[in-house]
């Protein structure tokens, strides 16, 4: 048999742990496509001396993803903007990517107050939901592995309890346990003006690592509707974790 060594595969090796499932399955996806459509061209792609490419790019495919699955924790306080949260959860689902959602009561009842959407609808979106007075979550604990953590709306009173340690809801808790761990936490607090002591309080999150992302309209990309201006905020936080995604169009790509 003769054949074409597939170098390019030695890129699979590479940041797997991190990569979200549907980046991993399109990978994975096309070269094993790639490598079909070659062999139907009767193309012959692996010698006799490199068949273990193959084998091991099905392996991977087919039963070591599933560890590489990207899981985040979605948590969503009673601030107003609730709609930032549904979204993120909507696209997470779309994109296969494992979400743990926590809703404050004030969240849940924001949800009610603001949006069409029902509590309901909104954990339907979710892999796994934990109530906010559940502290034997398995979010609870460090040992649980996860990537990291949004709060999306989240209050004043969230962000002081993260800021001062305060695990006195799952939210406050989950965002406690991610930063010990030294995972990625993202707020995206909401609330105008800001006093002092929210500042404050941002700023100690900020010098330990702590994403603060408001949801701050932009207008460059000339937004023309609320879905627009949710889309790009949602977008900015999927790109802390490097997560693609096409919510808003990047700047000198259109
Ligand atoms: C409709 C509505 C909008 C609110 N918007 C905000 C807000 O933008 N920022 C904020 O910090 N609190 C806001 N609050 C007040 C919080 O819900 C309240 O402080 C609550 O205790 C937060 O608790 P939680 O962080 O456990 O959800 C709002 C409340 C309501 C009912």
């Amino acid at each position: 048999m003769k054949g074409i060594v597939i170098a390019p595969l030695t890129i699979t090796n590479h940041g797997i742990p991190k990569m979200p499932q549907n980046q991993f399955d399109s990978l994975t996806n096309y070269w094993i496509g790639f490598t079909i459509i070659c062999m139907k061209k009767t193309v012959t792609l692996f010698t006799p001396k490199n068949w273990h490419y193959f084998i091991i790019l099905v392996m991977i495919k087919y039963s070591c993803f599933k560890v590489c699955v990207m899981k985040l924790v979605i948590g969503i306080t009673g601030s107003t903007g609730v709609i930032y949260g549904i979204r993120m959860l909507e696209t997470l689902k779309n994109l296969n990517i494992e979400s743990h959602l926590i809703m404050s009561e004030w969240g849940e009842k924001c949800i009610s107050m603001e949006t069409e959407y029902t509590v309901d609808y909104v954990k339907s979106l979710a892999d796994n939901v934990s109530d906010e007075k559940n502290m034997a979550s398995s979010v609870s604990s460090g040992t649980h592995r996860i990537d990291g953590m949004i709060v999306a709306p989240c209050s004043m009173k969230t962000l002081a309890a993260i800021a001062n340690g305060y695990d006195d809801t799952l939210v406050a808790r989950a965002a406690g346990v991610t930063i010990k761990e030294s995972r990625k936490l993202i707020l995206m607090v909401r609330e105008t003006p800001l006093s002092a002591i929210h500042l404050e309080n941002m700023l100690k999150l900020s010098r330990l690592g702590i994403v603060i992302l408001p949801p701050v309209t932009e207008f460059y990309t000339k937004p023309k509707s609320i879905d627009d201006i949710v889309n790009h905020v949602v977008g900015k936080c999927l790109d802390q974790f490097d997560i693609e995604h096409s919510l808003y169009p990047r700047w000198g790509s259109c």
